[in-house]
């Protein structure tokens, strides 16, 4: 049939709290809607499940997970109380481990996290140009830093040595960059047809209508540096009308809160494209309202998985002021990449989306996860 089926994942902390919302906001969309699309709630993976089973995920759940079009994650890590010797705890290790295990597993290998400044959220920078902020991070999401191998020999020892290696291959840094690539001509191409076009300067060079920037640490961390360095420019080659830039870790921080209405496309390994993501997240408006999209750009039979950037926040869980709004646009996300299957999801999709930024921007006086879902939801349902 033409349905879509969706898995909504809740996992732990706020995750639950924020996916109810997720879970009201699509009920709208499908049945006033009338989007072709049927979703299952699943316990697992979380820490609950865990309590009951002796792990976090049934054996089969790759398995069954691949049967869907596309999920959506809540977050995972122990939801606490840190204090409550009665709580079930998890060391992160063991109740974060079926993230990495379906980014992995799913072959999901591009992580794609978006920060624009939605007027109505918290503008931290002072300057009035952050509010121009708008750059997708596209992070590595199948190597690097995490590819978990290494170990700790004499542990626990004042002895000890830990080794944690890191691990890059030439073709999984050709693909990210060159879907780097293709998403700024992409974006590009979209600010053309609004009349947003954006300027980019290379050193000596023409303007162009886009840039990538590359990220790295190789004057410290050569060999992958390198690497990157130079699939870069041989990618770069094939896209003569986009602006390349680079910029090692610890100065694109810097830059990122100097000047971050300057970058567009911005990509990055595992580990960096982690850390600057929480940091764009800031920029946007705050953790409470980041998405998230990890996808397989060459075999879209794959199912996707959104999320939120933020985790569980085990320090507000249970109190009902987790925002669900990095969830929502999310799922704006996940409607939109269903959209490149049947078109019938863009529409919801921008609706979803538009309804978000003009809920942010219209009043809102007291926040909460319930008010926030209930508001978007009369907004989607009253504009029908
Ligand atoms: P976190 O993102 O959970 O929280 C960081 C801060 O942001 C906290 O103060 C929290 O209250 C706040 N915050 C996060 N989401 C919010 C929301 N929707 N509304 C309002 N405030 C929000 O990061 P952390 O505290 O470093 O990690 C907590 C747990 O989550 C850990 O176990 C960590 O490993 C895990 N984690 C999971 C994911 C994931 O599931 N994708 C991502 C990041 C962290
Ligand atoms: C994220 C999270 C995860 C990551 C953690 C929880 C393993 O921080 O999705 O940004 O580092 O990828
Ligand atoms: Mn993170």
């Amino acid at each position: 049939s033409d349905r879509h089926r969706i898995a909504l994942l809740p996992g732990d902390g706020i995750g639950p709290e924020v996916m109810a919302m997720a879970e009201t906001v699509l009920n709208t969309l499908i049945h006033g809607h009338d989007l072709p699309l049927d979703y299952e709630v699943l316990p697992w993976p979380a820490t609950d499940w865990h309590r009951r089973h002796g792990a976090m995920m049934p054996e089969d759940a790759l398995e069954r997970l691949r049967g869907y079009d596309a999920l959506l994650l809540g977050a995972l890590g122990d939801p606490g109380p840190l204090d409550d010797p009665r709580r079930y705890h998890l060391p992160d290790g063991i109740s974060l481990a079926p993230l990495l295990t379906l980014r992995k597993g799913l072959n999901l290998w591009a992580c794609e996290r978006p920060a624009r400044f939605y007027p109505g959220t918290v503008q931290y920078l002072a300057d009035p140009r952050a509010r121009d902020l708008d750059m997708l991070v596209i992070r590595e999401n199948s190597e690097g830093e995490y590819a978990g191998q290494g170990g700790r020999l004499r542990a626990g020892t004042r002895d000890e040595i830990a080794n944690q290696l890191e691990v890059f291959t030439h073709a999984a840094t050709e693909r990210l960059i060159r879907h780097a690539f293709e998403q700024a001509r992409a974006r590009a191409a979209d600010r053309a047809r609004d009349g947003r076009d954006r300027v980019f300067n290379e050193p000596g060079g023409e303007d162009k209508a886009a840039q990538v920037c590359l990220i790295t640490k190789r004057n410290a961390q050569a060999f992958w540096g390198e690497l990157y360095t130079e699939v870069f420019r041989d990618v770069a080659a094939d896209y003569p009308d986009i602006a390349t830039h680079h910029e090692l870790v610890d100065a694109a921080a810097m830059k990122f809160v100097q000047a971050p209405w300057r970058f567009d496309v911005v990509v990055a390994s595992n580990l960096h494209g982690d850390i600057l993501t929480d940091l764009a997240a800031v920029l946007s408006g705050g953790l409470g309202v980041a998405p998230s999209a990890n996808l397989n750009p060459s075999d879209p039979t794959q199912p996707a998985l959104f999320e939120p950037t933020h985790g569980s926040a085990p320090d507000i869980a249970g109190q009902g002021v987790a925002d669900p709004r990095a969830t929502l646009f999310s799922l704006a996300l996940l409607l939109q990449w269903l959209g490149e299957k049947n078109t019938i999801f863009n529409g919801a999709a921008r609706h979803l989306h538009e309804t978000l930024k003009a809920d942010l921007a219209g009043e809102h006086p007291a926040s909460g996860t319930e008010a926030i879902g209930a508001r978007i939801q009369g907004a989607l349902g009253g504009s029908r």
